[in-house]
């Protein structure tokens, strides 16, 4: 029984970060990555994670195949178009996952049906019965997904719903893709449909709205009052295009306004802040200051008027409590006395088990970072793990740095590199600024010819001996890569990012590599007599 079953006012949420989110221009998320927010979206407590499109690249079907094995509690799906290969691909990514799903999805509107399918509403009809069929034979819970369909005829929609209904769908999401509908038309539609197919109210209805009009969250709010019980959403509001419902957004106003609409969802709404941090970080993608309940002002009041307001009354000015989405954790801290034992515990309250090598690593980072600032909070434990302990097999790490900077003449770096084989390269080189120099030193200690595709600073926490946190997007023959540093010295913390980025690239060029390979080798059996 589904917890909807259950309690007709439950909503689930459906996670898509890492395969709508993960469609966002310049995100590019190694598996491991995938995996540690996969594991972070559990904690917060979501009822499926749509992991990826297996069908899409090798790096996406190992990363689905990863988290359906390897993350417990969510239902893990996988997008497929609604052909045999994708569905094949799908079923055999989520082989291993507890409780696995195929969402997969035909367009369904007309300007798709005929300039992007080239096809004609038949074959969509024919698609969607052998598809939905096609995917039951690997899992019982199937969702499909007629896409573009707030600008499809809703009659022929309801058609196609209807078949996927008889193939035994379980979940009907209803996609506003392009982010075109108003709210209105959004649960006319939706109330149309349940009209139309009856059988639509024995399975679960979805909503999947992209926000090109800033309407994502208010139309999905209006499919959830229309009967949809199921709304799909990202972290921050990531997504193609303009995104999608934030899921922080929808999360908290359900349950802010519990009172007068009547729903909830099962989301463990302490670790908003953390999941939406640790997105930002892995994706490189900032979150506005005004982002509504996790931008850095959403609970900063500035005018005197307010300061006093809630001084005297937090309820004055404030709708939520801050410890709701979790923005009480710098509760916990470390110093530079706390042993082992003391960071694994302290690790272990975030969530984040560490024991043997990966627990003296971290041990050692830890120490070095306590040895420069007096107090090493939660935050900074976050970010300290984000840096140090993802890393899967290391390409190259940064050993050691000189840089000469002065304002009387360009600076010059020399560093030291660990390559693969385990040896060790220098590299110099006389920038445009400190960090440009340390960069182009790396280029040449490693001889690969990396561009620079973004770079941002942040201070982790306030004061004058705050971590500074870096963040490196970079690009090798045209594969991208991102890296996170963390150090009270930014050079420093710069330098360790940009060698991560630089072997998340080079690792996945040589994956794409490996994978063009393999499609020429068959190819050339194929053609070969
Ligand atoms: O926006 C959309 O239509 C989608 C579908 C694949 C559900 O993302
Ligand atoms: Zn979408």
């Amino acid at each position: 029984m589904t917890p909807s079953e259950q309690d007709p006012n439950r909503v689930l949420i459906f996670d898509t970060t890492l395969r709508d989110g993960e469609q966002s221009p310049g995100i590019s998320l190694n598996t491991s990555e995938k995996l540690e927010i996969a594991q972070q979206l559990a904690r917060l407590g979501v009822d499926v994670v749509e992991a990826g499109f297996p069908i899409a690249s090798p790096g996406d079907f190992e990363a689905v195949q990863t988290i359906a094995r390897q993350v417990e509690g969510p239902v893990i799906a996988g997008l497929a178009r609604i052909h045999v290969g994708d569905i094949d691909a799908a079923g055999k990514a989520l082989k291993d996952a507890a409780r696995p799903r195929i969402h997969t999805f035909v367009s369904t509107s007309d300007i798709h049906i005929e300039h992007q399918m080239r096809a004609t509403r038949e074959d969509v009809l024919g698609l969607t019965r052998a598809g939905v069929a096609h995917a039951k034979g690997y899992v019982d819970d199937v969702e499909f997904s007629p896409m573009d369909a707030t600008r499809s005829d809703v009659e022929f929609t309801a058609q196609v719903v209807q078949i996927a209904i008889d193939e035994g769908a379980t979940t009907i999401n209803i996609p506003d893709t392009v982010g075109y509908a108003t709210p209105d038309e959004y649960a006319a539609f939706l109330t149309r449909l349940y009209e139309l197919v009856p059988r639509l109210s024995e399975v679960v209805l979805s909503v999947h709205c992209h926000d090109d009009l800033g309407l994502a969250v208010a139309n999905s709010l209006a499919g959830v009052k229309a009967g949809a019980r199921q709304v799909e959403c990202a972290i921050n509001g990531l997504g193609e295009r303009a995104g999608n419902a934030s899921l922080e957004e929808i999360v908290m106003l359900l349950r802010t306004r519990k009172a007068d609409l009547g729903f909830d969802t099962g989301a463990v709404t302490t670790e908003i802040a953390r999941t939406s941090r640790l997105v930002s970080r892995l994706t490189g993608y900032v979150v506005q200051p005004n982002k509504a309940i996790i931008g850095r002002n959403a609970f900063a009041h500035e005018s005197g008027i307010h300061q006093d307001g809630v001084l005297k009354n937090r309820e004055t000015f404030e709708i939520m409590d801050a410890t709701s989405i979790g923005l009480d954790s710098n509760a916990l801290v470390l110093g530079k006395h706390s042993g082992r034992h003391a960071l694994r515990d302290a690790l272990a309250q975030l969530g984040i088990v560490v024991e043997g090598q990966v627990l003296n690593t971290a041990f050692k980072r830890f120490k070095e970072i306590a040895d420069k600032k007096k107090q090493v909070t939660a935050m900074d434990l976050e970010a300290l793990v984000t840096d140090e302990l993802r890393e899967d097999l290391p390409v190259y790490s940064l050993e050691w740095f000189d840089v000469e900077a002065s304002s009387r003449r360009p600076p010059h770096a020399t560093v030291s590199v660990k390559l693969p084989d385990g040896g060790e390269a220098t590299g110099s080189f006389t920038g445009d600024g400190p960090i440009d120099a340390v960069f182009h030193a790396i280029n040449a200690a490693t001889r690969v010819d990396a561009r620079l595709r973004e770079f941002r600073v942040d201070a982790v926490t306030g004061g004058q001996d705050a971590l500074g946190e870096t963040s490196v997007v970079l690009e090798v023959d045209g594969v991208s890569g991102s890296g996170q540093g963390v150090s009270t010295d930014i050079i420093e913390a710069a330098g360790r990012a940009y060698v991560r980025a630089l072997s998340n690239a080079v690792r996945r060029r040589s994956v794409a590599t490996e994978a063009e390979e393999a499609t020429a080798e068959a190819a050339s059996r194929i053609t070969t007599p």
